[in-house]
């Protein structure tokens, strides 16, 4: 059974960088690991993090199903079961360290519930093949709510140092606490300069969550950004690397 790691937090927090420094750092580190990356995120950005280009994204793959079940011709619920399988592991991307998908954007509707409902079962059943599954999830609460990641292994909450950003943190906190089925959570502030913000904030009470490693700004992989270049394309030892396999190790340590 794969562990699965979830990253969740405020928009723009750097919930995708970190992902993709994740499925870097995990790859490296397991070159044997069988890694998934989804990009659960329906405002996508981690297929461009980890530079792979998406053929076909989970909303297709639904919408697919749905029309084929509509034309009907009898076809059995298990049939069309296997089918699905067969058309995830079809549209996932592979690469030499790892695969990916994309939960897509579903067209029009400004609701994404089937296909977050859709996205959990999917979770469930293709995580089985993998060793690592890592979850870019959407900003916000929603996809707890909906409980998406209902059983996680490490739930990941990522924050810059702004109050907003911590207090959305510890709200997805509280509701995970009741929905997720999770072994361990820890907090990632990105972007802080000054290590001693960090313990400000914990004396004003602003989180009461395990902080596991401070990032600091990092202008190589802004210049990166600008460039449309992957996390694979940064030196080794920059700080967004460096703090990402602290935050990994420190989670994984029982
Ligand atoms: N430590 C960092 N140093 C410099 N730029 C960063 C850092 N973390 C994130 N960014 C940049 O900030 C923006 C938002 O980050 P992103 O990972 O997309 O956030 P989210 O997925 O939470 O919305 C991106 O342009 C990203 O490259
Ligand atoms: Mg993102």
């Amino acid at each position: 059974m794969a562990r699965i790691i979830a990253l969740t937090g405020k928009g723009g927090v750097g919930k995708t960088t970190i992902c993709s420094a994740f499925v870097r750092i995990i790859g490296e580190t397991y070159p044997e690991a069988k890694i998934l990356a989804i990009d659960a995120d329906p405002a996508v950005g981690l297929s461009t993090a980890l530079g792979v280009e998406v053929k076909k994204t989970l909303d297709d793959i639904r919408r697919e199903i749905i029309e084929k079940a509509q034309s009907g011709a009898g076809r059995e619920a298990v049939e069309l079961l296997g089918e699905v399988r067969y058309r995830i592991f079809d549209a996932l991307v592979e690469t030499d360290s790892f695969a990916f998908l994309a939960i897509g954007r579903p067209e029009g509707a400004g609701c994404y519930c089937a296909v977050n409902a859709y996205l959990k079962e999917v979770i469930e059943m293709v995580s089985k093949d993998f060793d690592y599954v890592v979850i870019d999830g959407e900003a916000g609460i929603e996809q707890i709510n909906r409980r998406v990641m209902e059983k996680v292994n490490h739930l990941y909450l990522i924050s810059d140092a702004s109050k907003k950003g911590l207090q959305v943190a510890d709200s997805i906190h509280e509701v995970a606490k009741e929905l997720v089925q999770f072994e361990k959570c820890g907090l990632i502030l990105n972007r802080v300069e000054d290590p001693e913000i960090v313990s400000y904030l914990i004396s004003e009470g602003r989180t009461d969550i395990e902080i596991l490693c401070v990032i600091p700004g990092d202008p190589a992989h802004a210049r990166n950004d600008i460039l449309g270049k992957s996390i694979f394309e940064l030196n080794g030892d920059a700080p967004i690397l460096r703090g990402a396999k602290e935050a990994l190790d420190k989670m994984q340590a029982e």
